[in-house]
């Protein structure tokens, strides 16, 4: 186990900077992601880290020691790709001490070290068989289990879960974060999935563009984003635009939020849609113009004005409103300092509509 210093780690491929000049700590025992939309440079920060790609400039430090410059084997590092890249000619026993042998550890010592990895992903008695006769989830846990078997000190896992269907991901993202848990391995997860990375994680970073651009705790990154890019990013969100009159923020909706949300002059502001209420009403400002039922939530389409608002009801019971309600809008604001309001520093263009957006297409499609 061990914590991972890089600091002014970089990146180009001819001309264009893959990932900028970086600097990033994680603490031993700690399960961060590296969140961001394709293209963003998360795959490279993990191949620089593990060796298989050469920084530019930087240094990378595994458990105090500094490894740049070591060959992969010698950095002690489990790595886990999207495509499980299993030897097709070996068996999963032979696959998972593939590392064992590459680091001459002899047969009979490697071994139990085998059975222990292939146990700890409940895949002991698949031992004999090859990966064509495996599905796709018992083969991304015999690439796990042979990232394992090295006892590395630090676990790289690049998009695992992507090509596996719904329900197996939701498994397999249980049963990893319960092993790397018990395991205490430090484990640096790439993701461009914003609702695995907030199930998994202690600590996200959000990239944009060989950057890091925020840091923190899943709560506090989706509940306080302090970018649109962010708010946009990690989940859906109504980015609005507020005035502000005689001390008060205001929302078009002419509601005032406590001014102790704010301390921000930002001409936006980020709310989910789970945080507006709909109040049906004879002479409404707004408009409930379509919804679709989701089964544990319904998302309405309010129109206010000349702005198209996106809101979510939850809860069991409550009456569907046909669609074309005339509504009012209220903040559902709990008392509890994560549910602030956050302000978005970068104020989109003032003519912009307000717009409901879908994470992460619309980010990635920038
Ligand atoms: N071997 C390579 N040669 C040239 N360009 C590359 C190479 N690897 C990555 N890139 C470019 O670097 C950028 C970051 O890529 P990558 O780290 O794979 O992003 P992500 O994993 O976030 O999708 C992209 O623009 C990609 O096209
Ligand atoms: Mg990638």
């Amino acid at each position: 186990m061990a914590d991972l210093h890089l600091s002014g780690i970089s990146k180009s491929f001819g001309s264009a900077r893959a990932v900028e000049p970086l600097d990033l700590s994680v603490t031993d025992g700690a399960f961060v992601t590296l969140l961001g939309p394709s293209g963003c440079g998360k795959t490279t920060i993990l191949r620089m880290v593990a060796g298989i790609a050469t920084p530019d400039a930087g240094e990378i430090r595994i458990g105090g020691r500094r490894v740049d410059g070591l060959p992969p084997e010698a950095r002690n590092v489990g790595l886990v790709f999207q495509s499980y890249a299993l030897f097709p000619h070996m068996t999963v026993a032979q696959n998972v001490g593939f590392g064992l042998r590459m680091r001459r550890i002899a047969r009979a010592a490697a071994a139990p070290r085998i059975a222990a990895a292939l146990d700890l992903v409940d895949l002991g008695h698949l031992a004999a068989r090859y990966p064509r006769e495996l599905s796709g989830g018992q083969q991304q846990r015999v690439a796990l289990a042979r990232a394992l078997v090295i006892e590395p000190d630090l676990l790289l896992l690049d998009e695992p879960l992507s090509n596996l269907d719904a329900k197996l991901r939701d498994q397999l993202r249980e049963d990893l974060r319960a092993l790397t848990d018990r395991l205490g391995v430090t484990t640096i997860y790439v993701t461009h999935d914003q609702s695995e990375a907030m199930a998994l994680s202690d600590r996200i970073l959000v990239m944009r563009a060989g950057r890091i651009v925020e840091d923190g705790a899943p709560e506090a990154l989706y509940r306080r984003p302090r970018t649109r890019f962010t708010a946009e990013f990690l989940g859906q969100t109504n980015v609005v635009p507020v005035v502000h009159r005689a001390g008060r923020t205001i929302l078009p909706w002419g509601e005032a939020l406590p001014a102790v949300a704010f301390g921000v002059d930002a001409g936006h502001v980020s709310i989910r849609p789970e945080d507006i209420a709909l109040i049906p009403t004879t002479q409404g400002q707004a408009r409930v113009t379509a919804r679709t039922f989701l089964g544990a939530a319904v998302e309405y389409r309010v129109v206010l004005g000349d702005s198209v608002l996106r809101v979510r009801e939850t809860g069991s019971g409550v009456p569907l409103l046909p669609e074309v309600t005339d509504v009012t809008l209220s903040l559902r604001v709990p008392p509890h300092p994560l549910a602030e309001v956050a302000a978005v520093p970068e104020a989109a263009d003032p003519g912009r509509p307000v717009a409901g957006s879908d994470a992460p297409e619309s980010a990635a499609a920038e």
